[in-house]
């Protein structure tokens, strides 16, 4: 078994990010960027990382599906009990990332998370196929479960329960939105000259727009 990577690397070379190019609001880059790559390659585009502060002081990373991106921020759904809804409740604060391996991207999103309205997690929850909306009414996410089974086995209990009806959103099952007070997009490029620009929400709401050596 080959366990040393150091010979593992990859030369960055498809596209460039200048601050010529630049456009004054993130979001902007961040739509151009999420489109040009959901074309081109296969896989979950809106995959990204989410990171929190935990309540026991260390950061956890883990994977969820971005929802909605507005002007205003990005939406993920989960289940407001779970270890990372606890962390956010505790300290507001997330990092977001996506990497974007086949266009050589990663974007880096910092701010506060923040529920967003009932109505709103009501609408989604309803847009889900009925076996995701009964996985997350039998999930207690993020608890200790006895096994496999008992998970099972309390789906077709209710799937018995609510035959025929509607299954409503269990009310610690929700959608964050996070607003970015900063983005960072790197843009892989020859010889680990990487293209790193930054964009830092100032006071007056304007982007500050700098250039990170990479
Ligand atoms: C590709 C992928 C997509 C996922 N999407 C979600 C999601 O949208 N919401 C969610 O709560 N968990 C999602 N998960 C599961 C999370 O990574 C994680 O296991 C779960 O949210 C519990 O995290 P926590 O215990 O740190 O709160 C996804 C995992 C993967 C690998």
């Amino acid at each position: 078994m080959n366990n040393d990577l150091s010979n593992y690397r990859q030369s960055y070379e498809k596209h460039e990010l200048l601050e010529s190019n630049v456009p004054e609001n993130p979001m902007e880059l961040f739509i151009k960027w999420f489109h040009e790559v959901d074309a081109l390659f296969a896989g979950e585009t809106n995959a990204m990382t989410v990171s929190t502060i935990g309540l026991d002081g260390f950061p956890k990373s883990r994977v969820v599906l971005l929802k909605k991106y507005t002007y205003e921020g990005f939406i993920f759904y989960t289940n407001y009990d779970s270890l990372k809804g606890k962390a956010i409740a505790s300290n507001p604060n997330v990092c977001l990332s996506f990497f974007w391996q086949g266009a050589e991207r990663q974007i880096i999103i910092k701010g506060p998370a923040e529920k967003i309205a009932e109505n709103l997690s009501d609408g989604y929850f309803e847009s889900r196929p009925r076996g995701s909306q009964l996985g997350a009414v039998v999930s207690n996410q993020s608890d200790i479960v006895e096994s496999r089974e008992f998970l099972e086995e309390k789906l077709k209990n209710l799937e018995k329960e609510f035959e025929g009806r509607e299954i409503p959103r269990p009310k610690n099952w929700g959608g964050y939105i996070v607003k970015p007070l900063e983005m960072e997009f790197w843009q892989g490029r020859p010889n680990r000259l990487h293209d790193r620009i930054n964009y830092k929400l100032q006071e007056d709401y304007n982007w500050i727009i700098t250039r990170l050596s990479p």
